[in-house]
């Protein structure tokens, strides 16, 4: 081989380390110098029966959340019976591949059997047994996962959107330290675990209000709360950057730290009258809500890349704050959007598209993260 073409055989293996020592191999490595970033883990995921999304899990996502499989009705349908297998499984896959693994999530007005609330012949319990009720199921989820599960989703959605209170059957039967309550007997459970408080919509000043005090009254109680996670079920328009960044910095000021935790962008038309993430809302399908059934238009393609690299800029911006920012669910088929408020929509909320692809929105998240590395 001449000398020439020598040198220019090393030069581009020099410059092809140099290029993979700069190109992240996945989500993860692009932030490492920021925060977590995670993934909800469905139960194809956790039985190992998605093995494209397995991979993918592992290339790209350092903390995990069960979508499903923590929840009370998944772990525990029965008075008497609790039902671990997806649950272990979730928390194994975690372990094995070094993860921060969330609990998600203890107590909650959804996917709570009716029992929970009612006595032997159907009547209301009393505050003391529901108490009771709940510390059980605390001490013994938390206890079983002890050194294991890195932090918990304690209570979720407590909130209405005025900012008061939900009248669930908690807030009813039992009044509104049953927050400070489940907050305890986590903490019981595993004095070293993380403890959130996880809410959707706390751009809506009202309900951020409400949030604020709440973190404030459990602060001065002497309970631990070590962070707010900020869903972030989000629009393409809704909320607007300033507003995320405002709510950011509202909860930083209460000394916690604030996670992003379950976070995808809707592509599709609004189906119910109000912006919400509560699942119990639906609407009925009509054609104009599903538009985009046979593919995504370029545009909107572009148009999601743009908002997800607007919305990890200002999550940058607040990485002293934020430890986690969480996906909810890996591609597009699995999510949640699919089905809600409208069954059977197709929309594109997530990084990876239904064959696993990454999609131009990875690209720009990937992009923002290089942007960053590169600034003084
Ligand atoms: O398990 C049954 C299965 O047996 C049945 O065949 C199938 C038929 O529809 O339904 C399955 O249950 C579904 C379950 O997800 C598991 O896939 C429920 O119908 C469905 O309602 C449930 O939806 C979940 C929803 O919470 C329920 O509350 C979504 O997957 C999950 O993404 C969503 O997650 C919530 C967070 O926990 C809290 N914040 C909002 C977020 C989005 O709604």
């Amino acid at each position: 081989m001449a000398l020439n073409s020598k040198i220019a055989a090393a030069l581009l293996v020099f410059l092809s380390l140099v290029t993979a020592a700069q190109s992240p191999s996945g989500l993860k490595d692009a932030y490492k110098n920021s925060f977590l970033i995670g993934t909800a883990l469905n139960r194809a995921h956790i039985y190992g029966e998605d093995a494209r999304g397995v991979a993918l899990i592992k290339q790209n996502f350092n903390a995990i959340s069960p979508e499903n499989a923590l929840k009370w009705e998944s772990i525990h349908p029965q008075l008497h019976r609790y039902d671990f297998e997806a649950a272990d499984r979730y928390v194994k896959f975690g372990v094995a591949n070094h993860m921060f693994i969330v609990g998600h999530t203890l107590v909650w007005h959804n996917q709570t059997p009716a029992w929970v609330f009612q006595d032997g012949k159907g009547k209301p319990l009393s505050r003391d047994k529901l108490l009771r009720r709940m510390r059980d199921h605390v001490h013994k989820v938390v206890g079983r996962y002890k050194g294991r599960i890195d932090g918990w989703d304690v209570v979720n959605e407590a909130f209405e959107e005025d900012g008061t209170l939900r009248q669930s059957k908690w807030m009813k039967i039992i009044g509104e330290d049953y927050i400070t309550k489940a907050f305890q007997y986590a903490h019981e459970g595993d004095p070293k675990a993380e403890l959130y408080y996880n809410e959707y919509n706390l751009e809506k000043p009202a309900k951020r209000r409400g949030v604020i005090e709440l973190i404030r009254k459990l602060k001065a109680q002497g309970v631990q709360v070590s962070a707010v996670g900020l869903q972030e079920h989000d629009g393409l328009d809704w909320p607007s950057l300033e507003e995320v960044d405002a709510t950011i910095s509202d909860l930083a000021e209460l000394g916690v730290k604030v996670n992003i935790t379950e976070l995808d962008i809707n592509v599709l038309p609004q189906a119910t009258s109000g912006v919400t993430a509560e699942v119990t809302a639906k609407a009925e399908a009509r054609p104009n809500l599903n538009p985009y059934a046979d593919g995504l238009p370029d545009s909107v393609q572009q148009e999601l890349a743009k908002r997800y690299a607007g919305l990890f800029g200002v999550f940058l911006k607040h990485r002293g704050v934020i430890s986690r920012v969480s996906f909810w669910g890996l591609a597009d088929g699995d999510s949640w959007l699919n089905n809600w408020p409208v069954r059977g929509r197709t929309n594109y909320p997530l990084l990876f598209d239904r064959q696993g692809k990454p999609k131009p929105a990875y690209d720009a998240v990937i992009n923002v993260a290089l942007g960053q590395a590169t600034q003084p």
